[in-house]
């Protein structure tokens, strides 16, 4: 949460940083803040509370030429959204001035401390003591301030501070919370992210745990938390910056529905070689067969809802268990997990605090651990003990879509890629035939957005929805529930249509929309008896169904149809009408579609 960007170089900051925080308000969007330098060293400071358009309003008339700048965008955890409480923050001189992601745990000691030495506080945040502390620490030495502040503070973050009296150089430090750094000649960034400095370079280096960069507008050091300097190698990453741009579309969201074609062909073929599934950097050889006697899955929100359905692909593939767990609670209750154990995570982003502390936790237990994610680099990917990409391409939209169903992608690659290597006979070739299918077939779905619109305008002012699937579509119904709530705000519930008979159907009335998942599989039956009970209770309908079921119009009052597919492989079709009807009925709405409220799209604090 909470996205933070910096400039040193040769040119005029301002937009760079501005658009540097469009790139990152998918991290948080309570407030927005600027801190710049210009030509005689004086710091100027504008901050909005709300979205990043209100901090631009400030910039409207501003022609000061400043090349060194930090910016930050706010997803409040300490103190409310307000001008106050937003970043960037200065100490009690105002010489130095501090953006912050993350928190800090122990802020009150050191600010009653700080209090007693004379220094002066204005907000509420966690945040503000780093620079007060930085300020009190401050001997001369810059890297020195940072060494002995880092001492002090726990719990997690990424900052960076610059200084008037140094107005040529920034210095940054992370511990918990992403951090990057990037360079072209005579200009030097970081970021919370990458897409946010995309536009300016490519050469990004990533920063571990416990690092401290140096910038200066010509070099750029790194150091450990000892102070001792360390050599990184930079990265090219291959995004291309337009990726990141909304291309013509009203949102980020529908924009990154459309590419999900693009997006899980590119997964599946950056697992294969020659036809045959292959997938580097998982480093295979370090699991024994044997330890593949059992898999756990673990992730959140959008990401543990491809592990639902992941249980599914492998259990059926590989004959062996697959427990799924919310990282959430995985990190707390003591999880049977040990060196045969084989921990597979799963995040678009990589850096989800309570994900990655899963991780960690099942690595300590000596459990082998597989990372899949979206983002290069990211602290997942590099912690774990084997990765696998998703090629999904930068997801802004906070409501997660192309990264779900390249997720899945994914596990149907990783699954069939076991089975060959544990010697179960799965046709592979047979697999990888069908799995070349689907992106075409998503296309037709993507074809005609009329019934979306239809459904939108009927059933938008319903106040609670229903989300009804079985066997491994009930992970979709979860994910199309979830969908609607986060950018609509209209309470919905997915549930296992077979249950539904043991609580949710009590919600029913005429009013009620059911969106039930009804695409051909063997359990076809079983879920059209369903369907008939809320029937028999006058709720409406809505019906994802396979292409030629003429039969379900008669049942339903609205019909969504998606080519016909074996249902092992329908999750990667059945989702995608689901996220139509959510942006769809948000858009109707009214809704901030790709910011919705209170959401962050990278959430980096427990
Ligand atoms: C947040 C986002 C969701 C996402 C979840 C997990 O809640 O709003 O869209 O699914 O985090 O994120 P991850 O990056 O770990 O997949």
């Amino acid at each position: 949460m909470c996205g933070i960007v910096g400039y040193v170089g040769n040119r005029d900051c301002t937009k760079i940083l501005l658009s540097g925080l469009e790139k990152l308000e998918y991290r948080g969007y309570d407030s927005a803040g600027l801190a710049l330098i210009d030509k005689n060293n004086n710091i100027i400071l504008k901050k909005a509370v709300g979205k990043l358009e209100n901090l631009k309003k400030e910039f409207i008339d501003f022609n000061i030429y400043c090349s060194t700048g930090i910016g930050h965008t706010r997803w409040a955890t300490h103190g409310k959204p307000s001008v106050i409480n937003a970043h960037p923050h200065l100490d009690s001189k105002e010489r130095f001035v501090l953006v912050h992601n993350g928190i800090i745990e122990n802020y009150s000691e050191i600010k009653e401390e700080l209090i007693q030495k004379g220094h002066l506080f204005h907000s509420d945040t966690d945040t503000e003591v780093i620079v007060h502390l930085f300020e009190d620490k401050y001997n001369g030495d810059i890297l020195e301030a940072v060494k002995e502040t880092i001492n002090i503070i726990d719990g997690s973050y990424a900052f960076a501070i610059i200084d008037k009296e140094n107005p040529d150089m920034l210095i940054a430090a992370r511990h918990g919370a992403p951090l990057i750094a990037g360079e072209n000649e005579n200009e030097r960034f970081v970021a919370s992210d990458v897409p946010a400095i995309l536009a300016h370079t490519r050469k990004i280096y990533f920063l571990d745990e416990m690092e401290i960069v140096l910038l200066k507008k010509d070099s750029m050091e790194f150091f450990n938390f000892e102070g001792k300097k360390i050599e990184k190698v930079h990265n090219n990453i291959n995004w291309d910056p337009l990726m990141a741009e909304k291309s013509g579309y009203d949102h980020f969201m529908l924009k990154e529905i459309y590419e999900q074609p693009k997006a899980i062909r590119e997964t599946l073929f950056s697992k294969l070689e020659k036809d045959v599934f292959n997938i580097k950097d998982l480093n295979l050889d370090n699991i024994h067969p044997d330890n593949l006697r059992k898999i756990n899955m673990v992730a959140c929100g959008t990401s543990y809802h491809s592990c639902l359905v992941g249980k599914f692909v492998f259990e059926k593939t590989l004959r062996i268990p697959v427990d799924v767990d919310y990282a959430s609670e995985f990190r707390y209750r003591d999880p049977v997990i040990d060196k045969n154990s084989v921990v597979i995570l799963v995040s678009q982003s990589g850096e989800t605090a309570d994900t990655l502390e899963a991780m960690r936790i099942a690595k300590k237990r000596g459990a082998y651990t597989i990372a899949v994610v979206n983002v290069f680099g990211s602290t997942m990917a590099r912690e774990a003990d084997g990765v696998i990409y998703t090629v999904a391409g930068p997801e802004i939209g906070v409501a997660s879509t192309k990264a779900f169903t390249s997720q899945l992608m994914t596990m149907y690659c990783l699954s069939a890629y076991l089975s060959e290597k544990m010697g179960i006979a799965v046709n592979t070739s047979s697999v990888i035939k069908t799995l070349k299918t689907i992106s075409p077939m998503i296309e037709t779905v993507l074809d005609n957005l009329d019934i979306y619109k239809e459904i939108a305008s009927k059933y938008y002012k319903a106040t609670d929805f229903l989300y009804l699937g079985r066997g491994i579509n009930y992970p979709v119904a979860l994910e199309g529930a979830l969908k609607l709530k986060e950018i609509s705000y209209i309470h919905a519930e997915g549930y296992p249509a077979g249950e539904m008979k043991h609580g949710p159907i009590a919600l029913i009335e005429n009013e009620v929309p059911s969106v039930f998942i009804i695409n051909k599989s063997s359990l076809y039956k079983k879920v059209l008896s369903n369907l008939q009970e809320i029937r028999a209770r006058d709720g409406i309908i809505i019906s994802i169904a396979t292409q030629g079921d003429e039969n379900i119009a008669k049942y339903s009052d609205d019909v969504i149809y998606i080519p016909d597919v074996d249902e092992f492989y329908s999750p990667l079709l059945t989702v995608i009408p689901t996220q139509l009807i959510a942006y769809f009925i948000a858009k109707k709405r009214g809704c901030d579609i790709d910011k919705p409220r209170n959401l962050a799209k990278s959430v980096t604090v427990e």
